[in-house]
């Protein structure tokens, strides 16, 4: 199967993005042919800021590396690199109604979270569509806030081959995870950039220390047991409790005994030790952005190979060249 999917470059990665999106990326690597990009053009929606958008993309593509894609199995790309996508996007949207972008969650909540209700954003879902098609993508992982995109995905290209008589792109499917739950913030809400409650992957080590020590907890004393509903502090030390670890997590909520402040340094260390290999190649890939250039246009030129007879074919049923 071709699995293709994107992050867009608007922010530190945090624990939620690896375990809800990139860590099943890394899976996928062992029985797929991926496709990972950088969701640059997509950034631009919410990050209009050279000097602050600069760092981001570069740093998201060490730390899809430092991470576990492999550029050796998976085609890893910025999407700017691919002129073919916003072409293609340009003749999806002119088959593409109105009223299947209006109906659209994603972009009454960002405008509703404060993002300005540009025709980019509003356009987004043809954009998406195209990166998705150019590659013709079977399956396509990502979270449950995306699923209506993959819909409009196949509507318009449903829509293309109506209307120009021609069976052109393949119709890809979601990939919902169902058992990755929502990884909560340090308030207990979901984690998000956009709510400023995220632990961030490759923040430095007192940053990250510093996030974990402000995990919202009650005032249960030290000896009693403490209340595991809707507990971040529990959740997070769930999610990265080694097995051998799962029953003294258990018992130290159920028992009493065990200050939050004492399962805050558990967390700290267990976070150090899941991601410590990752941190420092992270940091070996940002002192040398070289590496990582190359990786990418190597990448373009990989996916360009599958775009371009594809754009033929499109320029072709459409009636240019
Ligand atoms: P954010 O909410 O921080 O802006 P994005 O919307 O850019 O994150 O998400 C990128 C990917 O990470 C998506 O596939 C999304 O489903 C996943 N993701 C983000 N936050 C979480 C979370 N708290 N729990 C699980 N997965 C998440
Ligand atoms: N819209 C996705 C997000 O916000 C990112 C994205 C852009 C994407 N193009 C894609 C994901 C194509 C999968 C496939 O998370």
């Amino acid at each position: 199967m071709r699995v293709l999917s994107g992050v867009q470059p608007s922010g530190a990665l945090h624990i939620g993005n690896y375990f809800g999106a990139i860590r099943q990326f890394v899976q996928l690597q062992e029985a797929h042919e991926c496709y990972y990009f950088l969701a640059d053009l997509h950034a631009l929606t919410t990050v209009q800021d050279a000097v602050r958008f600069r760092p981001l993309v570069r740093d998201l593509a060490a730390a899809f590396l430092a991470l576990g894609i492999d550029p050796g199995r998976s085609v890893v790309y910025r999407q700017s690199d691919v002129p073919e996508i916003p072409e293609l996007a340009w003749y999806l949207s002119t088959v593409t109604s109105m009223g299947l972008l209006q109906r659209c969650h994603s972009f009454k909540d960002k405008v509703g979270q404060g993002v300005i209700p540009s025709h980019g954003l509003f356009a987004y879902p043809v954009l998406m569509a195209a990166d998705i098609l150019i590659v013709g993508a079977d399956l396509v992982p990502v979270g449950r806030d995306q699923k209506q995109h993959l819909e409009v995905t196949r509507d318009v290209a449903a829509s293309f081959h109506a209307t120009y008589g021609v069976e052109i792109f393949t119709l890809p499917e979601p990939l919902i995870r169902d058992e990755v739950a929502v990884v909560p913030g340090i308030d207990g809400q979901k984690m998000s950039k956009s709510y400023g409650n995220t632990i961030d992957l490759f923040a430095p080590e007192r940053e990250v220390k510093k996030r974990i020590f402000s995990i919202v907890t009650d005032s249960t004393p030290v000896e009693e047991p403490k209340p595991t509903a809707g507990n971040p502090l529990y959740e997070l030390l769930k999610l990265f409790a080694p097995p051998e670890d799962r029953d003294w997590v258990e018992s130290a909520f159920a028992e009493g005994g065990t200050g939050y402040g004492d399962m805050k340094k558990r967390l700290l260390a267990y976070f150090l030790d899941t991601f410590g290999p990752a941190r420092r190649e992270y940091e070996r890939l940002s002192a040398d952005p070289s590496e990582v250039e190359a990786v990418l246009s190597d990448g373009a030129r990989r996916v360009r190979e599958t775009a371009a007879p594809l754009m033929e074919g499109v320029r072709e049923a459409v009636g240019i060249r």
